[in-house]
């Protein structure tokens, strides 16, 4: 099954449920560190340190080490965008970091991080005059030369930016058939300077090659009437895979990151040794064995052929583990793999044991980590859902731990 970042399923975002443990914890396994006021049983995340540093270093080889802007949008693709910026911005392959939300640039910066922040995200003229006075650096596509000249007399310094040009995503970027005009204006200002120039590739292997020739040809005609583009980059997981011709004079990955393939036929390639930075974990709350004919789930989605032991996890969609992973995801308890049944519900899911109660309360219980089996791109393989989602839906509130 092919499951790419294209593929969309509904996952929620309300806020997660308090938890009540039940009395039953003999035995149970307490090492992991607790942080109060959570629940010892919610669940949280894991972030590698190690296996970051591991994947830069990767990248790093694979684009001949031309620097990396880390695209740590969306909370850090589940990671806490500044957990995830504190523990890059040491490595000297870093270059800086993109987000796309104007509150995320603040909090990197509130954060105490120095590099070059790009913000992909809109802004208004405040916004950006405030974004200008933190040193966060936007990214332009539309006519914004007065609003950067007003900015730059008031802080008597020329204002940094990158300019975005849509050769065919349709996104965001000014279409590159129609770019001159912008970039002849932004480039003439001398409150403005042009540090970069983007492109983003539409993923679709055949267009992507269109998508480069335009953006080359583009820059170019630039470039012949003078005008410095400053740095270009284009490449983001997907390219470092699919476009080796592509890196320019910066790349520009996320997922790669954070050690996990965006496409799972990439994992067979070995181009890029990637290792999982993210890991998804909670404790058991409850273990019974249900009789031959019971049920579980809303809508009594499940129902017992036989005598069989399940375990409830308080893990739902609202946590971000999405609903569609009662389609074949499985969760790992002491070693072994079960399959979730039933329903995803907002705070809870199910898995199915077998016949012998190996499963009690308090046992840690991993959604996704590192181990083959239970990599990120696994769960995507066995019940359709993103890597993307898996990682980026992650409920902001959940405890992360940096191990
Ligand atoms: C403009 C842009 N560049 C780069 C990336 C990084 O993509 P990926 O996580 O697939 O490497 C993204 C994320 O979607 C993006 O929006």
């Amino acid at each position: 099954m092919k499951h790419s970042r294209r593929a969309f399923f509904e996952a929620g975002l309300a806020l997660p449920a308090v938890l009540h443990a039940t009395p039953e914890l003999a035995g149970a396994d307490w090492s992991a560190p607790v942080s109060s006021p959570d629940s010892s049983f919610d669940p949280w995340v894991e972030i590698h340190r190690e296996s970051l540093r591991h994947n830069v270093a990767e990248i790093s080889r694979r684009v001949s080490t031309r620097p990396i802007l880390a695209v740590i949008k969306n909370n850090g693709y589940g990671m806490g965008v500044a957990n995830v910026a504190q523990l890059l911005e040491p490595q000297s392959e870093i270059f800086g970091f993109a987000v796309v939300k104007l509150h995320e640039a603040f909090s990197l910066r509130d954060a105490g991080i120095r590099k070059p922040i790009l913000l992909l995200g809109p802004f208004d003229e405040q916004n950006l005059a405030d974004a200008v006075s933190r040193d966060i650096l936007p990214m332009v596509y539309t006519p914004v030369g007065s609003m950067l000249d007003k900015i730059a007399a008031k802080s008597q310094k020329s204002v940094p930016l990158h300019i975005c040009i849509d050769t065919g995503i349709g996104r965001v970027g000014v279409p590159y058939h129609r770019a001159a005009p912008l970039v002849r204006d932004l480039a003439s200002r001398k409150s403005v300077r042009i540090q970069g120039t983007m492109m983003t590739f539409t993923e679709d292997p055949d267009f992507d090659k269109e998508q480069f020739r335009r953006f080359n040809e583009t820059c170019s005609s630039f470039e012949k009437e003078g005008i410095a583009l400053g740095k270009k980059h284009a490449a983001s997981s997907f390219s470092l895979f699919q476009h080796a011709d592509s890196f320019l004079d910066m790349v520009r990955p996320g997922m790669a990151i954070y050690g996990i393939y965006s496409e799972n036929e990439f994992r067979h390639t070995n181009i890029l040794d990637l290792h999982p930075a993210i890991s998804l974990k909670a404790r058991v709350i409850y273990a019974k064995k249900l009789r031959k004919g019971d049920s579980a789930g809303y809508n009594r989605a499940y129902m017992a052929k036989d005598d069989v032991w399940v375990a409830t996890i308080p893990v739902g969609h609202a946590d971000g583990w999405p609903r569609v992973a009662a389609k074949g995801a499985k969760i790992r308890i002491n070693g072994d793999l079960y399959p979730v049944i039933a329903s995803v519900s907002a705070s809870h899911c199910i898995v199915e044991i077998g016949p012998e109660e190996k499963v009690k309360i308090g046992d840690v219980a991993t959604f996704f980590d590192a181990q083959p089996g239970s990599r990120p791109e696994d769960v995507s393989e066995c019940c359709g859902a993103s890597v993307y989602d898996l990682t980026m839906h992650l409920n902001p509130l959940l405890t992360r731990r940096v191990v």
